[in-house]
């Protein structure tokens, strides 16, 4: 096979990686898309950095496996853990993106005075987006929130309801994210409940996702190298370690048709 005519992999703990894979599909509609979500390990942000390196190894082989030309980490969890271990360990046979770093080379060229970031208690406490931007753009200040029950409570489908607003307003009326000029979606679920978040600040606050931003970062990735697709190339693929309904409900909303969806146990 051509290598510009292989898939692109795309994995993340559960349906947040989707919010990624469809702006993905907007940006770069020739590229066929393999998507593992690993639903028997959700969420990520409460394992150990250990533990998701482990998990990230074994996907990127599955995916390696469907011959990914790239493989896009469409988690925040993963990246802020997994990332230089995979480009390390993998770097020489696949093209490797994370979330984290696009974002980060997105606000140093904006010149915030002051950013708020909320994700999972493992991208949080890992510090990486403070560390990254402090050194990408020194003069912005960094203040970081873990907000753990967002991704259980989307996955569960909690969404555009009292219980996810009354749970999002808790979280961000924390006084650390007040006067932020704007607020980086640390996790790649939350753009599903960002016009919830949005309401919350009045829409005074920008709202940053990277599911835009890493998709352009991919156009230009595989520019660089010559492997943009060109046409042709097949069906999507949806894979998931443990199967829920609500993966597939968000899936065909996302990509508006049904969805090529099934259980992969890579585990056993
Ligand atoms: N969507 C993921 C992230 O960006 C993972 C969330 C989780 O499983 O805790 O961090």
């Amino acid at each position: 096979m051509e290598a510009w005519n292989r898939p692109v992999g795309i994995f993340d703990s559960g349906v947040g990686g989707l919010t990624v894979a469809h702006a993905i599909r907007q940006t770069l509609p020739g590229e066929r898309i393999i998507y593992f979500g690993d639903t028997a390990h959700l969420p990520y942000g409460d394992k150990s950095e250990e533990a998701i390196r482990n998990y990230s190894r074994r996907i990127t082989d599955f995916l390696i496996g469907y011959d990914a030309k790239l493989v896009m980490i469409a988690c925040n969890s993963a990246s802020a853990s997994a990332y230089e271990s995979l480009l390390e360990e993998y770097g020489d046979r696949v093209l490797i993106l994370d979330v984290i770093n696009p974002v980060v080379e997105y606000v140093s060229s904006h010149n915030y005075d002051r950013l708020g970031v909320i994700g999972t208690k493992r991208t949080i406490s890992s510090g990486t987006y403070e560390k990254k931007i402090s050194e990408a753009s020194p003069s912005t200040d960094v203040v970081s929130l873990a907000t753990p029950l967002l991704v259980p409570m989307i996955e569960e489908g909690f969404i555009f309801d009292d219980i996810s607003n009354a749970i999002i307003r808790t979280y961000l009326s924390d006084g650390r994210l007040q006067k932020i000029n704007a607020l980086i979606l640390g996790c790649t679920h939350y753009p599903i409940i960002r016009n919830q978040i949005s309401k919350f600040f009045n829409f005074d606050v920008e709202v940053i996702d990277s599911a835009r931003i890493v998709a352009a970062r991919l156009k230009e990735t595989l520019e660089k190298h010559d492997l943009v697709s060109r046409g042709g190339t097949g069906e999507d693929m949806f894979f998931v370690s443990d199967y829920t309904d609500y993966f597939e409900k968000i899936a065909r909303m996302f990509f508006e048709s049904a969805i090529n969806l099934r259980k992969a146990d890579i585990w056993s």
